[in-house]
């Protein structure tokens, strides 16, 4: 059976687009036959993420009949299966979303995980991004503008009869601040399923077109997201103990 997963936030610039990649990288690496599609139709930047170069076909072609979906699957240097969007401005004017959860149909059979990087806001690409999918998984910033926006997208998916996997609060300082996983949980009204640390390293990673788990495989925050990812995909998978360093080291962070 396809599983048809949409990444959405309401709120843009949240890490829709980081999750969407490190998840599907992760997914890769577990074995899992899934693909990973932009489905920010507007503003697409998938294809800056993993530094994918223009690809003959994309998304916007198949979205115009000018392509199938097998068409347009990129095979990254990784292995990982990419469908990239069109960047030019044409492709954003001449593109109909509606058309989104017809032609993501015929991915079905094909993988065992469809992964949707949806956009920011709540207009047609992100409703047709939902509508397109079974499951979200919403994406959020610790803080009030962020979560509310998160919860219309909640509330959204529940009008099409989506499931909501839960929430992943990203960038998170820890500053007081910022609203805790409790009161997240009780605005948004489903679990927080992974909690994900503010941290440079995912600028980083960004500026070196590599995924996080990737980039800094030992890292906490590509940890989690790789806990995250085998916890959807129902693999087991143990988390390993993050070296503390060289004797010195731990001797200086004693008396830190
Ligand atoms: N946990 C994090 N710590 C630090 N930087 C982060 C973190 N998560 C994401 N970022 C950075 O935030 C920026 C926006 O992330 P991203 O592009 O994934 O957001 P998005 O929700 O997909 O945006 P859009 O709505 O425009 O599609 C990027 O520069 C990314 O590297
Ligand atoms: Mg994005």
């Amino acid at each position: 059976m396809t599983r048809l997963l949409s990444v959405v936030s309401g709120k843009g610039g949240v890490g829709k687009t980081t999750i969407s990649v490190n998840l599907a990288a992760s997914l890769y690496d577990f074995g899992v036959n899934s693909v990973l599609m932009d489905t920010n139709l507007t503003t697409p930047n998938l294809g800056f993420h993993l530094g994918i170069p223009l690809h003959p076909k994309t998304i916007h072609d198949v979205l115009r009949n000018e392509a199938n979906i097998h068409e347009a699957v990129y095979t990254h240097p990784t292995g990982l299966k990419v469908i990239p969007a069109g960047i030019s401005i044409s492709d954003l004017k001449t593109t109909n979303p509606e058309r989104l959860a017809r032609v993501v149909l015929d991915l079905v059979g094909e993988y065992d995980l469809v992964i949707m990087d949806g956009s920011a806001g709540l207009g047609k690409e992100s409703i047709a991004s939902i509508e397109s999918a079974d499951e979200v998984l919403v994406v959020t910033n610790p803080n009030i503008p962020a979560v509310t926006d998160a919860l219309k997208a909640v509330k959204l998916s529940e009008e099409f009869g989506t499931n909501v996997l839960g929430v992943v609060l990203n960038r998170v300082t820890g500053s007081k601040a910022e609203l805790d996983v409790e009161d997240v949980e009780s605005l948004i009204g489903y679990p927080v399923v992974s909690i994900i640390p503010e941290d440079p390293l995912f600028q980083e990673s960004l500026a070196a077109k590599t995924p996080l788990v990737y980039y800094a495989p030992k890292s906490k925050p590509a940890l989690e997201l790789k806990r995250l990812a085998a916890e959807i995909a129902g693999i087991e998978w143990k988390m390993p103990k993050v070296s503390q360093g060289s004797l010195l080291q731990k001797l200086i962070n004693l008396f830190r």
